[in-house]
């Protein structure tokens, strides 16, 4: 079978290797020639494990190319995967996915079923097959599948090679039976349903992973204030195999490509409807808040930023990443930027990313010691194993304050008892065995 796929990110190059490890044959296509030419020698442009890797075993399946109109003319399958960004008023920017649709439309030139992997509010795969419709400069038939993807970033390639499950979307049977045939090889229950409930699923199954999390941290929050621990709290409901453990880590918030627009997407398309969804909006504003919680933290121990030398740890939005998008270091950097404070900051994958944003407002470090050494207070906003694993008692020999504020409960909180540190994390009870509490 020949497989196009439009757009090289994360949902698209990792479909694209996955699909040629089950034997198929792949052409990618993206706009960016400097993508195209690194990935033409091999180089994966995204930091994802594994997937270089696969990418290099697979070359003699998949090309990379510029060049639609000669990927799609002739192509049996056709995955749309370019992104779908938020828009200022919080509903999904589809521009991308209307262009890759026209584009379509004007170079096959055969029938062929065109899959819509990025996530689209529901309805879009109806818009999208009246544009191919209309704009078809052959005479041939399309039959277009909502087909949504579940990966989540660091663990993509295992996410999509042993997927949780496959769902397809389809109005026709003969493009189900031609996504059952692309996926034959994958051992991954697949479900078809129409396409309205296909985008649904998708969206649906995201923003209550972003619930879980806004309810947690507003669990979290509480304990703070009743004095409870919300990690047992957490594992005691995790026992519970209906509330089930996961996704229950209490922490700054959820950031990435997906939680944040998902959660907007979904609640600007219900009040479109007229109809408002309570829930979500709960979530969002609670991860709004959530972002803030260290810096609110901070005003215990100081007046104000001015002046204070601020170590970050972490900058990505989660570990296993360099990707930055809505991470809670973009929100808080700016206001420590603002605020007048020197800002030192550490991550293993994040700095050349951040540095394009802050190149010089930052000073970037080599080592978490480097980072913490003379600073007056530590934020951890990513939790790299690289901080999970350091040790607590280089906190107090190195900072000048040894004030720790983490976004991410990185530590037991028995063990930083005899660290002579202050250590306030989310939801469990601050040591303060250092002699000053506000500086
Ligand atoms: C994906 C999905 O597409 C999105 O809907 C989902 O919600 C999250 O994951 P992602 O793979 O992260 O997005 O997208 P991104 O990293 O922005 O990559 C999109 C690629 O498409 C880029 O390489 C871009 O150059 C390319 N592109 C974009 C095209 O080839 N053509 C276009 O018209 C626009
Ligand atoms: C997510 C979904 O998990 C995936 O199924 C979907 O296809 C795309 O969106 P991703 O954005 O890569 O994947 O990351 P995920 O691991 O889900 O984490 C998202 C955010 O939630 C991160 O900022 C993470 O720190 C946060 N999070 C996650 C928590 O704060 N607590 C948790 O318990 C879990």
């Amino acid at each position: 079978m020949k497989i196009a796929i439009a757009g090289t990110g994360y949902v698209g190059l990792v479909t694209a290797v996955c699909l040629a490890e089950h034997k198929h044959s792949v052409t990618c296509v993206d706009i960016d020639e400097e993508k195209v030419s690194l990935m033409k020698a091999g180089i994966s442009p995204i930091f994802e494990p594994g997937l270089e890797e696969l990418m290099v075993r697979n070359k003699e399946s998949i090309e990379f190319t510029t060049n639609y109109k000669e990927a799609y003319k002739d192509a049996d399958v056709i995955f749309i995967g370019v992104g779908t960004p938020e828009k200022k008023d919080g509903s999904a920017n589809l521009s991308y996915v209307y262009s890759v649709a026209i584009q379509i439309a004007e170079s096959i030139e055969k029938d062929c079923v065109v899959v819509v992997k990025s996530t689209v509010p529901i309805g879009t795969n109806d818009k999208i097959e009246a544009i191919i419709n209309k704009n078809l400069v052959s005479d041939v038939k399309v039959y277009v599948a909502s087909n949504p993807e579940f990966l989540s970033q660091g663990t993509a390639v295992r996410d999509t090679l042993h997927a949780s499950r496959i769902v397809i979307g389809v109005e026709e049977e003969i493009a189900g039976n031609t996504l059952m045939k692309v996926y034959q090889d994958f051992n991954a229950p697949i479900m078809v349903t129409n396409r309205r409930s296909a985008e649904m699923i998708k969206y649906a199954s995201n923003d209550f992973l972003a619930l879980k999390i806004s309810f947690i941290n507003e669990i979290a929050n509480l304990c703070e204030i009743i004095d409870a621990d919300i990690d047992d709290v957490a594992r005691g409901m995790g026992y519970d195999s209906r509330i089930g453990s996961k996704f229950l880590n209490s922490g700054i918030g959820y950031g990435g490509s997906c939680f944040p627009k998902d959660t907007k997407a979904l609640h600007w398309l219900a009040s479109f409807y007229d109809y408002e969804l309570k829930t979500i909006k709960a979530t969002i504003e609670v991860n709004e808040n959530q972002k803030i919680k260290l810096i609110k933290k901070s005003r215990k121990y100081f007046d104000g930023l001015n002046g204070l030398t601020i170590a970050v740890l972490g900058l990505t939005f989660k570990p296993g990443t360099d990707d930055l998008r809505e991470a809670p270091s973009l929100v808080n950097i700016p206001i420590m930027i603002e605020g007048g404070a020197n800002i030192k900051a550490w991550d293993p994958a994040g700095v050349n990313n951040f540095k394009k944003i802050y190149p010089s407002e930052v000073i970037y470090c080599e080592t978490i010691e480097e980072t913490i050494e003379d600073a007056d207070i530590c934020f951890i906003f990513t939790e790299w194993d690289e901080v999970k694993n350091f040790d607590i008692n280089n906190y107090s020999k190195l900072m000048k304050h040894p004030i720790i504020l983490d976004g991410r409960n990185c530590y037991d909180v028995n063990h930083t008892k005899n660290a002579n540190i202050v250590y306030d994390s989310i939801g469990r009870a601050t040591i303060k065995n250092y002699e000053f509490a506000i500086v």
